[in-house]
């Protein structure tokens, strides 16, 4: 069976004082659950040195597809290695739709944060426009293609959000993650976690984590609040 994974997106929040306590808080909190934290790039240092020989793992928002060399604000995948990164977020859809970023790109850095011994996690998921006009599969098999043509996903993890559920309170029913969830697991080896995300809460949190194809939750805005996003943890515990 598949170990659940719960990783907290804070996205471009926090401060150095926020951070410590949100750390402390999750560090004493979380248990029975692998748990990552996805910190802005420049608090990475930070992360690295509190979460020390502690459980919870350190993960970063991005990355470039390139290696090195005159890519002015940028960071490299062997940058995030030297400050602990587990995990990458790769193609989140903020990154897709506010930056421009194409499937071709996200695969390279796919690409690159496996070259960096970093896991990447791969986002993708539908706008509601393309849910509406029944194209959701296409877009999600197009968005994983992507990827799978250039590199084995393997033990990599694959996080369905979709676009309409993210920071809109309007989560997709525990049916609607695990049909998608269904889908891409066809596609996938029997290693690889699909994660939920899109306005996961403690509320709907238990509900989406019984579906047998979801693997655990990649949380927004609920990751910066250090009760709820401990209560969402321990939800994903698998019982018995
Ligand atoms: P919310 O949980 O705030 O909807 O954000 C989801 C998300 O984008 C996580 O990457």
């Amino acid at each position: 069976m598949r170990a659940r994974l719960v990783a907290g997106n804070w996205k471009m929040n926090g401060s150095r004082s926020a951070n410590q306590a949100l750390l402390d808080a999750i560090v004493a909190g979380v248990k029975g659950v692998e748990c990552a934290v996805c910190m802005p790039a420049p608090y990475l240092a930070q992360g690295q040195e509190r979460l020390r020989g502690t459980p919870v793992v350190l993960a970063a928002q991005n990355l470039s597809e390139h290696a090195s060399g005159a890519y002015t604000g940028e960071v490299s995948g062997a940058m995030l290695a030297e400050f602990g990164c587990r995990y990458v977020l790769v193609g989140h859809s903020e990154r897709r739709h506010m930056f421009g970023e194409t499937d071709a790109q996200v695969a390279a850095k796919f690409v690159a944060a496996c070259a960096a011994g970093i896991t990447p996690i791969l986002c993708l998921g539908e706008t509601l426009e393309e849910r509406d006009a029944g194209r959701t599969e296409e877009v999600v098999a197009r968005q994983l293609g992507a990827v799978l043509d250039k590199v084995r996903i393997g033990d990599a993890v694959v996080a369905y959000e979709p676009v309409w559920a993210i920071g809109t309170g309007r989560t997709a029913t525990p049916e609607q993650a695990q049909a998608v969830h269904a889908f891409l697991r066809q596609r996938l080896s029997a290693a690889t976690r699909v994660l939920y995300g899109g306005s996961v809460k403690p509320e709907n949190a238990a509900a989406i984590f019984s579906m047998p194809d979801v693997d655990g939750g990649l949380i927004g805005g609920a990751s910066l609040i250090a009760k709820n996003f401990i209560a969402i943890c321990s939800m994903a515990q698998r019982k018995g």
